[in-house]
């Protein structure tokens, strides 16, 4: 029988882990969360209140408790009855080798260990467990973890086929929506993706095409409304009408890869960068940070809530 996984152990409180630790105190998780930073666990507590009204209209589950959130800057005893530990520590793979070696010697074969890290593989970070590196595995979640469902799940080449089973089981259960990569890639998929449109960006930003702006505008009141709904390729599938992806391939074949022939390459140049910098500020009008992400939060809830009980596929 394989336990159930009921209490979790955050590794590093910053960006993610905070958002992580939010997200299983909602679900109805244990939580004890350790971060060396002086301070961390007023920030951690202070985050996690600001992400809580969100949470509760996403839907707490039963027994959610900020309460069962608890902090030591002890990492023995963080995850000292942990059933699964989720890093999110510094991107540094002196950093993550040197820690999962640690958590191999602390922890039962049975404890699962999810990394969130965006560009280490895993086979390079469990390359020092001498115990158990078949529990290790890429968690990678989207910031913020605790509102974005999206988590890559991919192996190091000791990873079992056991863990990615009952990692993917666990995310699911939450409710996040999982991939899994079969291969390691540099930068996992997702933000590979996102490279691609950004690269794109650049390029046409930097050629005077159009204005950093009006890039954006080009993104999210086109394509990208329909990306949140569906993928590009289900997408291109309603796109060839009644003769569906075939028609698509019938009629796009030819103009799609002459304009792949035509993506530009751009380098960042210190101009360039300028340029992109100096219009994103214009684009931002004055408005802050805080009211960007309380704008961008508030219109992603509306969508998720639109999209509830929707089946795991696109
Ligand atoms: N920021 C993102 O958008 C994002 C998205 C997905 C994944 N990630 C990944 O998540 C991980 C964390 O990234 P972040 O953006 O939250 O970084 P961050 O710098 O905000 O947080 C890292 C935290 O680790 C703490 N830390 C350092 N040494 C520690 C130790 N020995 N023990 C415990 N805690 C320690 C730091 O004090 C800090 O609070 C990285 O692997 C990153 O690749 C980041």
């Amino acid at each position: 029988m394989v336990k159930s996984i009921q209490r979790v152990a955050i590794i590093g409180t910053g960006t993610i882990g905070a958002s992580w630790a939010a997200l299983f105190l909602a679900r109805g998780l244990d939580v004890t969360a350790t971060d060396i930073a002086p301070g961390a666990e007023a920030r951690l507590r202070q985050y996690i209140d600001q992400a809580w009204p969100a949470l509760e209209r996403i839907g707490l589950a039963e027994g959610a408790d900020r309460q069962r959130l608890r902090f030591t800057a002890n990492l023995a005893e963080a995850v000292a009855s942990a059933d699964l530990v989720q890093e999110n520590g510094p991107e540094r793979i002196d950093f993550k080798t040197a820690l999962y070696e640690q958590l191999d010697r602390l922890l039962p074969a049975e404890v699962l260990i999810a990394s969130s890290s965006s560009g280490l593989t895993m086979s390079a970070i469990q390359a020092g467990c001498k115990l158990h590196p078949e529990r290790c595995v890429i968690g990678h979640p989207f910031n913020p973890p605790h509102l974005i469902p999206l988590v890559e799940i991919v192996g190091g080449a000791r990873t079992s086929e056991a863990t990615i089973t009952r990692v993917t089981a666990f995310y699911d259960g939450l409710g996040k929506r999982t991939v899994r990569l079969r291969k390691e890639m540099p930068g996992h998929v997702a933000n590979r993706l996102a490279a691609a449109l950004f690269r794109e960006i650049v390029y046409l930003v930097s050629e005077g095409v159009l204005d950093v702006a009006d890039a954006d505008t080009a993104v999210c009141w086109g394509p990208g409304l329909r990306w949140g709904v569906m993928g590009p390729s289900l997408l291109y599938h309603l796109g060839g009408g009644a003769g569906g992806i075939e028609h698509f391939f019938d009629q796009f074949t030819g103009p799609l890869t002459a304009m792949w022939r035509s993506l530009g390459d751009p380098v960042i140049t210190p101009e360039v960068r300028r340029l992109m910098i100096a219009g994103v500020h214009k684009e931002t009008d004055g408005r802050s940070l805080e009211a960007l992400a309380a704008q961008r939060d508030e219109a992603l809830l509306s969508l998720l809530a639109a999209r509830a009980g929707e089946s795991a596929r696109p």
